[in-house]
């Protein structure tokens, strides 16, 4: 079922705690792209391809400054949505997918990034080095080095190819499990493990919403209800 209005299905009053998934879609307002759809980063930018795969490494790290790098640097500029804020003024749990640390900045204290921070960097030699650290502290050659080894660093997000870190992974699960309103925010639902949450909060016993501008068929079933909206009408309206 589609409605207009997350207070029509899901007043605010009524949950205590809430868990929202949040995707590409809930940044769109920061300027920043979304990755499908008609103009989606995958089409618009070919760079995209070579920044998305881990066994591309250390021939790609160009593109994984250039794509993601330049991601945090727009969002950082543009800052948080109202959108993000009125998660956090819902004291909601975040789990984001997300890379542009829009949800901490917007007040949100509990934040899973479950795909990393382009705000933070880590040393390619992991094995010898390992260093990681604020993405701001690498050193600004070409490509970007390590400042305590010298070799290559790279932006700190998961490419396609890696695994998420399990600890995330379980705080994740448990945040879904626990919550009694589950929001899955400006997200297409087509990237697991992010895409098994909504169906562990609907076991739980949540009530799960799906918010989503532009859905592309049929609501996947673990959800009860999907307000087709933009995000940031869709949060302001609900928390107000
Ligand atoms: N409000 C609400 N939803 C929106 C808005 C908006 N203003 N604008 C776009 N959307 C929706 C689109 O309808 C779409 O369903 O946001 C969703 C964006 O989907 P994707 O581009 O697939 O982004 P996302 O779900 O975050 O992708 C997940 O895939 O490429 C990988 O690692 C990358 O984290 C990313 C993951």
């Amino acid at each position: 079922m589609d409605v207009k209005t997350l207070a029509e299905v899901a007043p605010r009053d009524r949950f205590t705690r809430v868990c929202a998934l949040t995707g590409a879609g809930i940044s769109v307002a920061a300027g920043l792209g979304t990755f499908r759809g008609p103009d989606g980063l995958w089409r618009l930018s070919p760079e995209m391809e070579r920044a998305m795969h881990v066994q591309l490494l250390p021939g790609n790290v160009d593109a994984l400054w250039s794509v993601w790098g330049g991601m945090y640097e727009k969002a950082s500029r543009s800052g948080p949505t109202v959108a993000h804020r009125a998660l956090a003024d819902a004291g909601a749990s975040v789990i984001t997918q997300n890379v542009d640390e829009l949800h901490q900045q917007a007040g949100s204290g509990n934040v899973v990034e479950i795909h990393g921070s382009a705000g933070r960097a880590r040393c390619l030699d992991e094995a010898f080095c390992g260093w990681t650290g604020r993405a701001d502290e690498v050193v600004r050659t070409d490509p970007p080095q390590c400042p305590q080894c010298g070799e290559p660093a790279r932006p700190a997000v998961v490419l396609f190819g890696e695994m998420l870190d399990p600890d995330d992974l379980s705080t994740a699960r448990d945040l879904a499990a626990e919550c009694d309103l589950f929001l899955a925010v400006g997200t297409s639902g087509r990237v697991a493990p992010a895409s098994w949450l909504a169906p562990t909060a609907r076991a739980a016993g949540a009530y799960c919403v799906n918010v989503d501008l532009y859905p592309d068929g049929e609501l996947d079933p673990a959800f009860h209800v999907r307000v087709v909206g933009d995000a940031q009408d869709v949060l302001t309206d609900w928390v107000r």
